[in-house]
């Protein structure tokens, strides 16, 4: 077919509806209960509000920022072998639509591949979906995309309502490390949830940052430039945004540390003082000790055999491992068992 006598690119996307199952937690509420808690604790997925999804697109751009470069250059180097890998035609399914350039690599090798492509994205970003849907259908006339704005438990129960065609199989991506903001159990519970939605033989591409060195990983985490910084005080500015806080940045610093025993970078933020913010909207007075930290997000850094072990727990087997030539990050094939 040529390729201008391909149907506009609104006729080749579908964003489904995804009825949330139940009033979950909310920011309000998660704020409430983790600034209440003991040690304080914020979660990381309240990161990405419209300036805090820009500072991390930042934060790729950083020369300390190792990991998005680092997986770009294993897609670029074997993402035709990954679209080979299945032996048989499949449709792609994305959780989190991640900035697109990852993604359009394996879509590209897809493509060449079979001709034409499904592409199922699962993103809680409306807006992001969207215009990363839109481009990509611009740039491949064989793409067609169904979008699902939701969370990954949502959209993968969606997912089940949408069975691949016959002979089809499913190949699933969960790239950036962004599995290595979960604990070890519930990394384990977030692949069995995939697990679930999959056939036998159907795979999923999952990338995973790689133990190394903190004279490494702390710059990654704490840039020179502040990024880093601005990306984690940022979580106050949306408090005080969002919810009527009190927060002072000035009063609280960023604070990027190695816990060697647990394997994994924490971010904080460090109260300066002894000080209490009143956040108006939660009706709560929130008391830091001087030193006092809030424990913002835990990114994972794992060994090649804490891969293959955390697969076979999710009921996949690992197929095949590639990594960039600093060795520094791995791109996982993962087999459903
Ligand atoms: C998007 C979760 C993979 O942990 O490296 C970047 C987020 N935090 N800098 C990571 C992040 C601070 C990032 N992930």
């Amino acid at each position: 077919m040529r390729r201008d006598s391909q149907p506009l690119t609104e006729d080749r996307l579908r964003m489904a509806e995804i009825v949330p199952a139940a009033a979950g937690p909310t920011f309000a509420s998660d704020v409430r209960r983790g600034l209440s808690a003991e040690p304080k604790v914020l979660l990381p997925r309240y990161f990405y509000d419209a300036l805090g999804s820009r500072l991390f697109e930042a934060i790729c751009e950083l020369p300390e920022y190792y990991l998005t470069r680092a997986e770009a250059e294993i897609l670029e180097r074997h993402a035709a072998e990954m679209a080979a890998a299945l032996n048989s035609p499949v449709r792609l399914v994305e959780l989190g639509s991640g900035d697109g350039r990852k993604t359009r690599l394996l879509i590209e090798a897809l493509v060449a591949r079979q001709g034409h492509l499904l592409y199922l994205p699962i993103d809680v970003s409306s807006s992001a979906l969207e215009q990363g849907a839109e481009r990509l259908l611009h740039v491949f006339p064989e793409l067609t995309v169904t979008a699902f704005v939701a969370d990954y438990q949502a959209g993968l129960r969606a997912l089940r309502n949408e069975p691949a065609a016959p002979g089809y199989r499913t190949l699933t991506l969960f790239l950036g490390s962004t599995i290595g903001n979960l604990d070890p159990a519930e990394r384990v519970a977030l692949l069995r949830e995939i697990r679930g939605v999959l056939r036998t033989g159907d795979a999923l591409l999952l990338g995973v940052d790689l133990r190394k060195g903190a004279s490494v990983l702390l710059p990654a985490y704490d840039d020179a430039l502040g990024v880093t910084a601005a990306f984690n005080l940022n979580l106050l500015v949306r408090i005080n945004r969002e919810l009527g806080g009190a927060f002072d940045l000035a009063a609280f610093r960023h604070r990027a540390r190695w816990n060697g025993e647990l394997g994994r970078i924490e971010m904080h933020l460090e109260s300066r003082r002894e000080q209490t913010v009143p956040i108006r909207d939660l009706g709560l007075e929130v008391r830091f000790a001087a030193g006092e930290t809030i424990h913002t997000e835990s990114s994972y850094k794992l060994e090649a055999a804490q891969v293959a072990e955390m697969a076979a727990e999710g009921g996949f087997s690992l197929r095949k491992t590639w990594t960039d030539r600093g060795g520094r990050f791995a791109a996982n094939l993962l087999i459903g068992s």
